[in-house]
């Protein structure tokens, strides 16, 4: 199946059904608290609020969205930062039964999945709203085997709002088994990555308000949405999205022996910058801008290493890919990236003598060559070792006005969001660094951090391979200090004392006179870990969930690299407060 096929199909399906087809809003939504549009509901919240929509109660369309989230992982088989979303939405009108009838007809008898490949997650439930048992007993009764259908918490199974406040609601998501040629397992295992999600549907039944609290919304609506370029790429049995026909031309330009990674790269940057300047986004310091900035220049520093291949063309080749689908002004958009390209162009060569001697550089001395030569971060990290990238955001937020919520969303650098996710694995990392100087000695130091609310990475410095046993005594010494429900205190005190006191602070970082101290440690004083640190953090262990290492890898010289998880309870077990 190609990707106007699914397009067609998917639109077609719901039209039937009564939806208006609306058109993709702009990548930059009209309500400045978030920097991009990340979801197809989120153009529509005035409308799931209430007002309404001159199309009446029934949406379908594909949106535009960009998440810059994930933009360090662009490269791998599924992460992007542009994406199509596919949804439709009830605005009070149907609800549960027909949402899920839908969708389950859609994907079984228009697009002929097998049921026995698919698989469904729904809510639990907790103390802001109820189990989901509805959703479940519609999918069941549409045939899904209750082995089929798992139960997961908050984290998992809840969406929105997008920003601090609005709609929200439980979700049920639909999970499609990708490989070929292995037997389907009875059982749906949520954590096991061969089962993907391609499709939530939202019940929209909660508004969140400023004070954090949940109350029952006066319109009732479904949302749904569909990453495109996944659900295109597993449908196909492709393993990688680079596959499917919205990328394959532009990976074609390349050779094939050029390197897989970066060919990605610049075929993902290349069509969100395109999209981005058709937004009416142009290179800056600030806000949108600087993601456009970031994106171009990683985009050329990779091309310039394929000299044989016009700048222009993965751009030129992204247009000429859409221009059916979207408004694309092919002028205006060139003529941007060719002015960013001289500018960059400029400096470039200068700057990468500059560093030709250097090895590593510390965050304020990357902020110096960004300031320089232009460098953004990540185009850095891809040519030598940064370290204490922290230090980069601290000096750029100093020359920057940022708004908070702008700078959050953009540097997912450190800590950028404190959802309760992530403060968690916040208190994990701590734990984690303790534990490998427990195991290890005092000299291992982090070398770099970064935490999401998905997983956490810390980047230290240590010079050989984990073994198996060692990752496994990790882990069991941080699930022990977990369970022992050890209490997490901040003090204030004067940087003199927590130094005296041996707390751990981060190479290159300045602190000011007076620092924060994070403690880890029981009723009876015995310190597990004491980190300089600003917060946020748990209260207690004991809210941490358990604790897996997914990931142990080399970093750089004589710096290895540690992503881990916290993993959510399974139902039975003591559910997440
Ligand atoms: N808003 C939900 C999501 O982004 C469903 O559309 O997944």
């Amino acid at each position: 199946m190609n990707s106007s096929e699914l397009r067609t199909k998917f639109l077609d399906f719901f039209e039937k059904r009564g939806h208006k087809i609306i058109p993709s809003a702009s990548l930059i939504p009209k309500d400045s608290t978030v920097l991009f549009t990340t979801a197809g509901m989120q153009p529509l919240v005035p409308f799931l609020l209430g007002e309404k929509h001159p199309n009446g109660k029934r949406l379908v369309n594909y949106q535009k969205c960009l998440r810059t989230d994930d933009i360090e992982e662009v490269g791998d088989d599924t992460h992007l930062t542009f994406f199509e979303m596919l949804g439709n939405w009830s605005l009070g009108d149907y609800w549960k039964e027909d949402s899920i009838k839908w969708s389950f007809e859609f994907l079984t008898k228009e697009l002929n999945i097998p049921i026995e490949r698919l698989a469904v997650s729904c809510f639990i439930g907790d103390q802001n709203a109820p189990k989901d048992q509805e959703s479940a007993d519609i999918w069941e009764g549409l045939g899904v085997k209750k082995e089929r259908i798992a139960f997961l918490p908050k984290k998992d199974n809840w969406w929105g709002p997008v920003g601090d406040t609005g709609p929200c609601g439980p979700d049920t998501e639909i999970f499609y088994w990708k490989l070929s040629d292995t037997p389907i397992p009875k059982k749906f295992d949520p954590t096991d990555k061969n089962w993907v999600e391609i499709w939530n549907n939202v019940f929209m039944q909660y508004v969140k308000d400023s004070n954090g609290n949940y109350s029952l919304a006066e319109q009732k609506n479904v949302d749904t949405g569909m990453g495109f370029e996944r659900t295109l790429a597993v449908l196909n049995g492709y393993t990688n999205i680079y596959q499917t026909d919205l990328f394959e031309p532009i990976i074609k330009l390349f050779p094939g022996h050029f390197d897989e990674r970066k060919k990605r790269i610049i075929a993902d940057h290349a069509r969100a910058s395109m999209f981005l300047i058709s937004d009416g986004v142009v290179p800056s310091n600030k806000d949108q801008g600087y993601v456009l900035r970031r994106l171009l220049r990683r985009m050329m520093v990779h091309m310039r290493e394929l000299s044989a291949t016009e700048l222009l063309d993965p751009i030129k080749k992204s247009i000429e890919m859409y221009k059916n689908l979207y408004d694309l002004d092919e002028d205006k958009i060139l003529l941007v990236v060719k002015e960013e390209s001289n500018k960059f162009e400029k400096t470039l060569a200068t700057g990468l003598k500059a560093i030709e001697k250097i090895d590593t550089i510390n965050g304020k001395e990357a902020f110096l060559l960004y300031e320089t030569y232009g460098f953004p971060l990540e185009v850095l990290e891809e040519i030598r070792v940064v370290e204490s990238r922290e230090g980069f955001f601290e000096e750029l937020k100093k020359h920057q006005e940022l708004s908070r919520t702008a700078s959050a969303g953009m540097f997912k650098g450190g800590l950028a969001d404190h959802n309760i996710e992530t403060i968690k694995l916040h208190t994990a990392h701590h734990l984690l660094l303790a534990a490998l100087q427990e195991m290890f000695g005092k000299e291992v130091k982090q070398k770099g951090s970064n935490i999401n609310s998905e997983r956490l990475r810390i980047d230290f410095s240590f010079d050989r391979k984990l073994t198996d046993d060692e990752k496994k005594r990790l882990e069991d010494m941080i699930n022990e200090k977990i369970q022992e429900g050890l209490e997490v205190i901040k003090r204030e005190m004067p940087k003199e004392e927590a130094e005296k006191i041996g707390a751990e602070s981060e190479f290159g970082v300045k602190y000011g006179n007076t620092v924060s101290v994070y403690f880890i440690g029981d009723k009876k004083g015995i310190i597990f870990s004491k980190e300089f640190c600003g917060g946020p953090h748990v209260n207690n262990t004991s809210e941490l969930g358990k604790f897996k290492i997914i990931k142990e890898e080399a970093s750089s010289q004589g710096v290895r690299r540690i992503k881990a998880i916290l993993q959510y309870k399974l139902e039975g077990q003591n559910v997440e407060k």
